[in-house]
C-alpha cells in the first residue's frame, strides 16, 4: 500500500498507460480521479479500480479545454480534499511525413500531446504549492529524445514536455512538489493499433530487448515516481522504460 488514501488524477485513463497506471495506484491504496476524452473507455477502469476499496470518480473531460481542465481539477480537490498526484498521459498519434503534413495536424498534436500538459500543471500546481506537496508526472516519449520518422509533431511534443518538465522541475521541487517525466518505448496499446506487421517486426528486431513492452510493465515506474521514500529524490527525471532502444 505505497500510495495508502494518497489522491491521484490520471488523464488518459481511458487508454492503455493511463489505465494501467490508474490501476497501479488503485491497487497501491490511492483513491483515483479518472479523466479521459472518451467517456465510455472509463466505467470498465473505474469498475477495475473500485476492486481495490478506494474511492473512484470518473470525468469526461477534453484536456485541450482550459475552462474545462481547471474545473476538473478544482472540483476533485473540493470532492477529495486535496491533490497528491497528477499524471498526465492523455496522448494521441498521428503520422505525416513532413512533405505532406498539414498545419492542423501539427497544432492538433501540440494541443492534445503537450498544451495539455501545461494546462494540467498550470491548474494542479497551485493546488500543490498551497498543500506543500505533490507529485507531478507527466507521460512523454523516447521519441521526444530520439526523434521517429513522419513524426515531427509527435517527437516536437515530446520532447516539448521533456523541457516543460525539467523546467518546471526546478521550480516547483523547493516548494514541496516534485516533478518527472515516463518517456516509454513502443508499448502494446490501441495507440498502435495502425502499425503495419512488416514496421513492427523491424522495430522489433531494432530493440535489444527483442520486443514492446506491456502497459503492466510501465505503471510501476509511475508508482514508484509517486511513491515515498522511493520518489522523493527524483526531480526532472526522464525515466526511460523503453526495451533498451534509447540510452541517454
Ligand atoms: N503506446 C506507446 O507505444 C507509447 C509510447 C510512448 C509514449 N506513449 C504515450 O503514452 C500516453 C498514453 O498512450 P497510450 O499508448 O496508452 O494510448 P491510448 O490511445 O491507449 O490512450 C490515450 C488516451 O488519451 C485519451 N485522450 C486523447 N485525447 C484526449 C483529450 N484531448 N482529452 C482527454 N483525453 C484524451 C484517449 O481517449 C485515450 O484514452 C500518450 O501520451 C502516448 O503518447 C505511448
Amino acid at each position: 500500500m505505497m500510495l495508502k488514501d494518497k489522491i491521484a488524477l490520471v488523464t488518459g485513463a481511458g487508454g492503455g498507460i493511463g489505465a494501467a497506471i490508474a490501476e497501479a495506484y488503485a491497487q497501491a491504496g490511492a483513491h483515483v480521479v479518472l479523466a479521459d476524452l472518451n467517456e465510455s473507455a472509463l466505467a470498465p477502469v473505474r469498475d477495475r479500480c473500485a476492486e481495490y476499496g478506494v474511492r473512484v470518480q470518473a470525468v469526461s473531460v477534453d484536456v485541450t479545454d482550459s475552462d474545462a481542465t481547471k474545473a476538473m481539477i478544482d472540483g476533485a480537490v473540493a470532492d477529495f480534499g486535496r491533490l497528491d498526484i497528477l499524471v498526465n498521459g492523455a496522448g494521441l498519434l498521428t503520422e505525416a511525413p513532413l512533405l505532406e503534413m498539414e498545419p492542423a495536424l501539427w497544432d492538433q498534436m501540440i494541443s492534445v500531446d503537450l498544451t495539455s500538459v501545461f494546462l494540467c500543471c498550470r491548474w494542479a500546481a497551485p493546488h500543490m504549492v498551497a498543500q506543500g506537496s505533490g507529485r507531478i508526472i507527466n507521460v512523454a516519449s523516447q521519441l521526444g529524445i530520439k526523434g521517429g520518422e513522419s513524426l515531427v509533431h509527435y517527437s516536437a511534443a515530446k520532447a516539448g514536455v521533456i523541457g516543460l518538465t525539467k523546467a518546471l522541475a526546478r521550480e516547483m521541487a523547493p516548494l514541496g512538489v516534485l516533478v518527472n517525466a515516463i518517456a516509454p518505448g513502443p508499448v502494446e496499446t490501441p495507440l498502435l493499433a495502425g502499425i503495419t506487421k512488416e514496421w513492427r517486426e523491424a522495430k522489433q528486431a531494432e530493440l535489444p530487448l527483442r520486443r514492446f513492452g506491456t502497459v503492466d510493465e510501465v505503471a510501476p515506474t509511475a508508482v514508484l515516481l509517486a511513491s515515498e521514500p522511493g520518489g522523493n529524490l527524483y526531480v526532472g527525471q526522464v525515466l526511460g522504460p523503453n526495451s533498451g532502444d534509447v540510452m541517454p
